[in-house]
């Protein structure tokens, strides 16, 4: 594995311990994915589990570092200027359904810039990562976005409001303009996936509304280490909003554009 800082150790470490018990428990859906009641409780509490494991493990490598976690939201430690922002699982309907697409995603904040990330894809093996200045990887790989600018060969993914989100409308604008434009969009159900496709190039861009920091913090470093590009769509910033762009160099204004046209 290339040179990884102490810290990133510290993540990488803490992400495969928690994604064993994950392993575990996905296995264990598909058997009660045939139940009557089906494995949504069981579920949630693979995913409070897994959280667990990442705090503990964290807070045990780096004491008073702060937290924002999706189940227990913020955890003020006494060093203020480091802040973990994770997602114990990201992808939880995939989960649910026995889908196997998911993943852990870790970032990390040094003073108010995004400085670090992994996502793990826990079935696949993938363990993406990268470090400000150092990066991006998939397992030892070296991640570079994608060089295509011709938004016809294009393959971008998104995400879907569901049931209870809100903007719809606006949503269905957009994809009426993007696929008009492009060879395809796919909605796979992980957006700290969908960001570390990008990095990897599988994707070339990646658009959703209604994100929360936590989804995008550590997919933000790879795609921007690997040489992309990501900014909110309207202007203003992700990790608040939620609303996130990303992209090679050549394609992000394109989508951007097309994107505000609907
Ligand atoms: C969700 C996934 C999904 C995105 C949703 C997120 P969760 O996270 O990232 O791709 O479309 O908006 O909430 O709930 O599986 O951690
Ligand atoms: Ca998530
Ligand atoms: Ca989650």
């Amino acid at each position: 594995m290339p040179q990884a800082s102490p810290t990133m150790n510290v993540m990488i470490a803490a992400a495969r311990k928690a994604a064993r018990a994950l392993a575990r428990d996905f296995g264990e859906v598909e058997n009660l994915q045939v139940s009557r009641k089906g494995p949504s409780d069981f579920v949630s509490s693979a995913d409070i589990k897994s959280e667990k494991t990442l705090f503990e493990e964290l807070s045990k490598a780096r004491p008073g570092y702060s937290f924002l976690m999706e189940e227990r939201g913020v955890v003020e430690g006494s060093d203020k200027t480091h802040r973990w922002i994770v997602d114990p699982l990201d992808g939880t309907s995939n989960f649910l359904h026995a889908i196997p697409h998911f993943a852990i995603s870790i970032g990390l904040e040094r003073e108010g810039v995004l400085v670090a990330g992994v996502v793990y894809n826990i079935v696949r093996d993938e363990l993406f990562w990268a470090e400000k200045g150092a990066g991006a990887y998939l397992n030892d790989r070296r991640l570079r976005v994608a060089s295509r600018t011709d938004m016809r060969q294009a393959l971008f993914a998104t995400g879907t409001p569901f049931h209870g989100k809100p903007g719809h409308d606006l949503f269905l604008r957009e994809v009426e303009q993007v696929i008009a434009k492009t060879a395809g969009i796919r909605r796979f159900g992980a957006a700290s996936l969908d960001l570390a496709y990008v990095a990897a190039g599988r994707f070339d861009g990646f658009w959703e509304r209604g994100l929360a920091a936590w989804d995008v913090a550590a997919g933000a470093v790879l795609v921007r280490e690997a040489g992309g590009i990501v900014t909110e769509i309207d202007g203003d910033d992700f990790m608040k909003t939620g609303a996130i762009l990303a992209s090679n160099t050549g394609l992000a204004s394109q989508l951007q554009q097309t994107l505000r046209d609907s």
